[in-house]
């Protein structure tokens, strides 16, 4: 059996959750391979909304196995919160989590780090989740970091002198911090760790292979935020791309199934960095209100644009993307012609290559389509779908070269429709 990879081709937020949520039911093991709670995925049933931040969003299924994988970066104070939210839903998660003994811990101290780096940074911050995400990468490849495994034994010595080095490095910062306050809880956190399945992640996740277990990776944040290959340095700290999957799980290029890449109609982003079809005017606000552009995990209102072609054949070459997701076609309905980047203008000359750098003063060359003026939220096939919606996705399609072969039309898990 091979894994098949389930991500995002824009800045995040594209959808992953909830058609993780919906994909469920076809594995036997869904995982979590980078980031860490910088990520929110929302998943939407009967009625009721979660927001996952380091769990993968398998977890509803009570009868599949969820693992988070060697490559995520797990903060034990978030773990627990999200861990009693959903024991308190009557879920009892210590039967089907199971954690990589290799995941990086973000300690306290990594999330003071956060924030002192991006207030040092004032205008040109990241816009960082400030949830410690970079501080934490920084250990794992500077070989200072703590991981899972090693709370298993002198954890609080292992930890108090990591503090020490942490606490010299934000001497270098003016910036004030309580860090009582932070360290709030680590300890619950850490006991709270204990009660789950720690695991050699990479051995389990190819004996389940071997046993012809299906396998789906979800991934976190999305291509334009990989460290390598997103929009440097406005990005996180983690490979989002597929590569990042064998990496993040210990799976071999060769055992890597089919890639999803989910993207939505339009484009958003949140936090700070080049965004060359950003709507700054009453349309991109009137895609905030119709889509609900706020962060799942910050509430901070995500920037809206048009879809930008540019970018997204860039990350289905990135990925190898095997077969595309639309997501938020419902978000476009009021929209009487949409909009799509086909190319950049980078010093007068035009280029449909994702530059090294995307300017400021980017231009952009668009084509314009005809809108759909008609609700798709409660359609269940795509034989109901308006003309002008089927026209976007052959375009798409074609511009692409990669079906588009689920298509969703609301938030809902009822409100997917996979085209034959
Ligand atoms: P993720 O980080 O990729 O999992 O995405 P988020 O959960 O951060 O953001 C996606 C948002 O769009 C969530 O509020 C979802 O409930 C919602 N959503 C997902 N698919 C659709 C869709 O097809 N239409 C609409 N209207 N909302 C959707
Ligand atoms: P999901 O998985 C959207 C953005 C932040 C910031 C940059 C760096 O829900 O799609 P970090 O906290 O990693 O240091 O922030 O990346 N970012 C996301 N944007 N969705 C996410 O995750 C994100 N995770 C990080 O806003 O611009
Ligand atoms: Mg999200």
């Amino acid at each position: 059996m091979k894994v098949d990879v389930l991500l995002g081709l824009q800045w995040g937020d594209e959808g992953k959750g909830k058609v993780v949520d919906v994909l469920t039911p076809k594995y036997d093991v869904i995982t979590r391979f980078q980031g860490g709670p910088n990520a929110g995925h929302t998943l939407e049933f009967n009625n009721i909304k979660h927001v996952l931040h380091n769990i993968p969003s398998g977890i509803f299924h009570t009868d599949k196995m969820n693992i988070i994988g060697n490559g995520v970066v797990l903060d034990p104070i978030s773990f627990k919160q999200e861990i009693d939210e959903l024991e308190a839903k009557d879920m009892d998660l210590a039967k089907n989590l199971l954690i990589s003994k290799k995941a990086h811990l973000i300690l306290p101290t990594h999330r003071i780090l956060d924030a002192a780096s991006e207030a040092s940074k004032g205008k040109t911050k990241i816009g960082s989740t400030l949830k410690g995400i970079g501080p934490t990468y920084m250990d794992k490849t500077g070989r200072n970091g703590l991981r899972v495994g090693d709370i298993l034994n002198n954890f609080e010595q292992k930890y108090e002198e990591l503090k020490k080095k942490h606490e010299q490095l934000l001497s270098m910062y003016d910036f004030e911090y309580n860090i009582e306050e932070f360290e709030a809880g680590l300890m619950e956190g850490i006991e709270c760790l204990k009660k789950f399945t720690i695991i050699d992640s990479e051995h389990d996740i190819n004996k389940f292979l071997k046993e012809g277990k299906s396998v789906l990776a979800e991934g976190a944040q999305g291509t334009l935020l990989d460290i390598d290959f997103g929009s440097y340095p406005f990005v996180t700290s983690s490979n989002t791309i597929c590569a990042g999957a064998c990496t993040g799980m210990g799976v071999a290029p060769n055992k890597i199934g089919e890639v999803f890449g989910i993207f939505k109609a339009y484009c958003t982003r949140v936090g700070s960095g080049p965004f060359p079809t950003e709507l700054e005017c009453e349309t991109g606000e009137e895609l905030r209100k119709a889509g609900h552009e706020f962060g799942a995990t910050t509430g901070r209102p995500r920037r809206c644009g048009w879809l930008d072609l540019v970018a997204l054949k860039y990350s289905v070459m990135i990925n190898g993307v095997t077969q595309l997701i639309m997501t938020k076609g419902d978000v476009l309905s009021s929209f009487k012609t949409i909009k799509v980047a086909t190319a950049y203008k980078v010093n007068g000359v035009e280029t449909s290559e994702f530059p090294f750098e995307l300017p400021e003063d980017i231009e952009v060359v668009y084509t314009e389509v005809p809108g759909w003026a008609e609700d798709l939220t409660g359609m269940k096939s795509e034989d109901q779908f308006p003309k002008e919606l089927s026209d976007y996705i052959a375009y798409l399609e074609k511009e692409l070269e990669v079906p588009i072969t689920i298509v969703s039309v609301g938030p809902d898990r009822d409100q997917t429709i996979i085209r034959k």
